[in-house]
């Protein structure tokens, strides 16, 4: 039996480094659903198969060869046909090309059952958009992660700039305001907090502050006696 915890949220919200962690504090498996999108998007643009493409995006959905890996440093490794794509994974160009491959109904059910295995014993934390609503209905804890745009962007704007890239503000505000637009309204499994989901304003916070609220309901919910931090 696996228990299962949801953290689903738009993009910059905090759901990664939180799910990471937290996977890492309880001994769960990880599932960052966000990734597969993204590998999806990629192979869709390796095998020239247009975003538009519904019945070419469901094959490769089905069949394409992906590996998600934790390197010895703890760090998250992504694989796509033996290749490891970890940057070009995380960089927007691919986050676009993964926000509109993930818009189509029947490319999203494709790829359901293969985020369901990730729900091992002893338990899985879920990443993504619709890990609450739509993957585990079912789930013993949901969390939904927010922060407003412009703090969202400016997390992302200082992790491009750490990384040396040339970013612009304005810029990052838009597209993180286009892919809202596009994950919330999409007629497929949008993005919204789940029934019973905790919600989770993030702007104010610090990872710490997080994360102990979040360790706390994990608590108050019977899922542990106590955590010691
Ligand atoms: O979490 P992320 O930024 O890596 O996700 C990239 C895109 O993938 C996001 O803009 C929408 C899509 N996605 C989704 O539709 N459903 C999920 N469960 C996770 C991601």
């Amino acid at each position: 039996m696996a228990v299962i915890i949801t953290i689903d949220g738009p993009s910059g919200a905090g759901k990664g480094t939180i799910s990471r962690m937290l996977a890492k504090k309880l001994g769960f498996h990880y599932l960052d659903s966000g990734a597969l999108y993204r590998l999806l998007g990629l192979a869709a643009k390796r095998h020239n198969v247009d975003t538009g493409n519904t019945k070419g995006l469901i094959t490769l959905a089905e069949h394409m060869d992906i590996r998600f890996d934790i390197t010895a440093e703890g760090s998250f490794k992504a694989l796509l046909e033996g290749e490891d794509v970890t940057n070009t994974m995380r960089t927007e160009n691919t986050a676009v090309l993964a926000s509109q491959v993930a818009s189509h109904v029947n490319v999203r059910a494709a790829l359901l059952k293969r985020q369901q295995h990730f729900a091992t014993a002893p338990g899985l934390i879920a990443d993504g958009r619709d890990m609450g609503t739509v993957v585990f209905p079912d789930a013993e804890l949901k969390i939904y992660l927010t922060a407003s745009t412009e703090e969202r962007a400016q997390r992302r704007y200082k992790e491009l700039l750490e990384k040396g890239e040339d970013v612009s503000l304005p810029a990052l505000i838009e597209q993180v305001r286009s892919r809202d637009e596009r994950d919330m309204g999409r007629d497929a499994s949008p993005l919204k907090p789940a029934e019973g989901a905790v919600q989770l304003d993030t702007s104010e916070l610090s990872v710490q502050d997080v994360m102990d609220t979040v360790l706390n309901l994990t608590v108050v919910k019977g899922l542990f006696k106590s955590i010691h931090r």
